[in-house]
């Protein structure tokens, strides 16, 4: 996966995403942004924004940073009524354009597995978020029990062609990220293929 791809995948995507994916997620996306426990005047950043299927689900109050690398998944989330509260940035996720310790709370949607490097997305989302802050991942994961086999391999090669890696493991995207605790690490969707997962940062 890299970004050149990606943002030729996506721009594909774009006008077609909410129509293919909105109403598939739903239910699992507002599970996973109630587990971020928002409140009122707080400071969220979403990396991986997209169309913004997340943004109407946020509380009132809330201060949202969303992030993307394609200008066209921007576009479509643009076509939304945003308010004050929500500002849209095209960036990439690998290099945060915010000082450490900047946000209450990240939200990494479906993003993990589409960044070129998912170890380095973390590690920028979790430097930006601040001690006593809560991150919360909703995203397929291999297993850690699960070794490459020849057919996840193939599989992973027509789902990288689709824009997206299910062969990651959260274990090793997350090794090494301090005053980390994992508090919830529970199956979302498609029997655990989907896992939500809530990190409290120290
Ligand atoms: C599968 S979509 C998920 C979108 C949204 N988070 C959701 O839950 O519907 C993956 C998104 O990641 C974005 N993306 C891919 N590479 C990126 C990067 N390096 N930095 C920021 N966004 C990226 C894509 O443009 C796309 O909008």
């Amino acid at each position: 996966m890299r970004n050149a791809s990606n943002r030729r995948i996506y721009r594909a995507w774009a006008p077609i995403y909410n129509a293919v994916f909105g109403r598939a997620f739903r239910d699992a996306r507002r599970r996973t942004i109630e587990a971020l426990e928002l409140r009122a005047g707080e400071s969220l950043l979403i990396p991986g924004v997209g169309t913004g299927l997340d943004l109407p689900m946020i509380p009132r109050g809330v201060h949202v940073v969303g992030l993307d690398l394609s200008r066209e998944m921007l576009a479509q989330t643009s076509r939304q009524s945003l308010g004050p509260q929500v500002c849209l940035i095209e960036a990439d996720a690998q290099h945060l354009p915010f000082a450490t310790a900047s946000f209450d709370a990240v939200l990494l949607n479906l993003v993990l597995s589409v960044v070129p490097d998912a170890g380095i997305a973390f590690g920028e989302a979790w430097r930006t978020l601040r001690p006593g802050g809560r991150m919360v991942l909703f995203d397929k994961f291999r297993p850690e029990d699960q070794s490459l086999t020849a057919a996840r391999r193939m599989i992973g090669r027509i789902a990288e062609a689709l824009g997206t890696d299910p062969n990651r493991r959260l274990d090793d995207i997350i090794r090494g990220a301090a005053q980390l605790t994992v508090a919830r690490d529970s199956p979302a969707l498609l029997r655990g293929t989907y896992r939500l997962i809530r990190l409290d940062k120290a």
